[in-house]
């Protein structure tokens, strides 16, 4: 029998091109939840469709390109300059993905953003338009189609008016905020109109779901039913699907000589210290200030730790045009050179602060030999960092400090300590209750974690997901 055949698409690839000449490219790996849960996708043949990254003006680069990207079944989506500039740097970027996370439409230059918005919501809608001209021009009788995250939001109308009889479903990375939070947005009917469209539609949380839920309901005014939302007898199913990871493949990693060697490094780098972990994007949203504060507060009400702690921070550059991003980078590089400066030595920083990006066995390395994981996010869709680092763990049983504002609080909230990051006192005191610790409480909790991690990984996602979505087929099938 043949594998059911999945296009997924997503703005982003999982690999991104860097150009080397006229037609020759080299391909990276892309960081982030969404690549990370999607490469763990392995019961469907898949081909991948997204934007490579890069702008591509000319026909030989184009070709060169697409020909690269074959070889990892991906399939390029062509943007321009100007419609990245409106589309990702602008509408995704500057205005949804702070808006879903609570952040709020942008404050400064509050005025230009609301001038622009209109223009931005149209590259947008263009954007989209260019990913459904790509679906169609691959898709195949039968094949599933399932669109990624906030970026396409407006892909599943663009592809049921071409062809009512695709199957769609879309599912969102981030978290769906409150009806109230989405209301602000000018397109925000539109936006809701389109995703419905799609025949299935999923979230991380049962939460965010409610609130999309809510929003069809109160901004739409259409019906809420268990199984989703109904427009004049046409329902589109709404559901959670918790997204995990391929958890096997990191704890194999611990395995390999060339991580046993990171390891060993990284021991002997920082013996006599306990290391404190946290990787994140450097984006606004991972609370990264409020993680050095409260690391801070925890070395100034603590002096016995001081050369004891090491906080070794992670910050992956990411969407590095948007002046947000921009002004976030200044600020953490000033609080780090504040605090070590601090309560720095000769010898020894307490915060080691890298602006990069790190490889696989590096960070399954960082992940295993490390004693506390710090995740502050003060909103996270998932966050999947939480659940690399317990699987990770097994034989050294460290503590996970997680938000309570990650979507990962609801499945890994047993086993970790939550704690509120706008809350600087209670993050400092946590630091210091999981760095003492005791030995059995650490193993209880991990135990409780793990068990969750190795059992609910990213193929699971992605096989209910995509079952969930076929199901519509056979019913509709039966009622023909
Ligand atoms: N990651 C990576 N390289 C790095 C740091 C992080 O590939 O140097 C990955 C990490 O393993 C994780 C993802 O980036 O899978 C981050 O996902 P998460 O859900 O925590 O947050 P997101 O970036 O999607 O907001
Ligand atoms: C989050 C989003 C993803 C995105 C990733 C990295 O996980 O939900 O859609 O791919 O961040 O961001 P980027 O803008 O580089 O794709």
């Amino acid at each position: 029998t043949s594998k059911q055949r999945l296009l997924v698409v997503a703005n982003r690839l999982p690999v991104s091109a860097v150009r080397h000449g006229e037609d020759s490219w080299q391909l990276e790996m892309s960081v982030g939840g969404l690549v990370t849960a999607l490469l763990g996708v392995k019961e469907f043949d898949t081909r991948w469709i997204g934007w490579a990254g890069v702008n591509v003006p000319d026909e030989i680069g184009q070709k060169a390109l697409a020909k690269a990207l074959d070889e990892k079944r991906c399939i390029p989506v062509f943007l321009d300059e100007e419609v990245v500039h409106q589309y990702y740097n602008g509408y995704c970027n500057n205005i949804l993905w702070p808006l879903f996370h609570y952040i709020g439409l942008p404050q400064e230059d509050h005025l230009a953003t609301t001038r622009s918005f209109q223009s931005q919501f149209d590259a947008y809608k263009k954007a989209n338009q260019l990913f459904a001209d790509v679906v169609n021009e691959h898709y195949e009788e039968g094949d599933v189609v399932w669109c990624h995250d906030y970026h396409l939001m407006f892909l599943p109308k663009c592809l049921k008016e071409r062809n009512s009889k695709m199957k769609v479903g879309w599912f969102l990375h981030t978290p769906f905020p409150s009806s109230e939070i989405h209301r602000m947005l000018p397109s925000r009917l539109e936006l809701l109109r389109s995703v419905l469209a799609a025949d299935l539609v999923g979230f991380h949380t049962y939460d965010y779901a409610r609130h999309f839920v809510s929003a069809c309901t109160r901004i739409l005014e259409l019906e809420g039913t268990p199984e989703g939302v109904e427009d004049q007898g046409k329902l589109t199913r709404i559901a959670a699907f918790p997204v995990g990871i391929d958890s096997e493949r990191f704890i194999k990693a611990l395995e390999l000589p060339d991580v046993q060697y990171h390891m060993k490094v990284l021991k002997q780098r920082f013996a006599g210290r306990k290391v404190m972990l946290g990787v994140d994007r450097l984006d606004m949203i991972k609370g990264i200030p409020q993680k050095l504060l409260a690391f801070e507060k925890f070395l100034e009400e603590n002096p016995n730790w001081r050369n004891k702690v090491v906080l070794l921070q992670i910050a992956v550059p990411t969407r590095t045009d948007v002046p947000e991003y921009q002004k976030l980078t200044s600020q953490v590089h000033e609080i780090v050179g504040r605090i070590n400066g601090r309560f720095g030595s000769l010898t020894a920083v307490p915060i080691h602060h890298l602006d990069r990006s790190l490889d696989f066995h590096e960070l399954c390395a960082l992940y295993a030999v490390t004693d506390v994981a710090l995740v502050t996010s003060l909103r996270d869709g998932m966050n999947l960092v939480s659940y690399e680092y317990v699987a990770c763990q097994e034989s050294k049983k460290g503590v996970l400090i997680l938000s309570e504002f990650a979507g990962a609080a609801q499945s890994l909230g047993a086993g970790a300590i939550l704690v509120n990051p706008w809350n600087v006192t209670e993050v400092a005191s946590s630091i210091g209750y999981a760095l003492n610790m005791p030995a059995d409480e650490r193993e209880k909790r991990h135990h409780h974690n793990f068990k969750h991690v190795i059992s609910h990984t990213a193929q699971e996602w992605a096989a209910t997901f995509v079952r969930c979505e076929l199901n519509v087929t056979i019913v509709e099938a039966q009622l023909r």
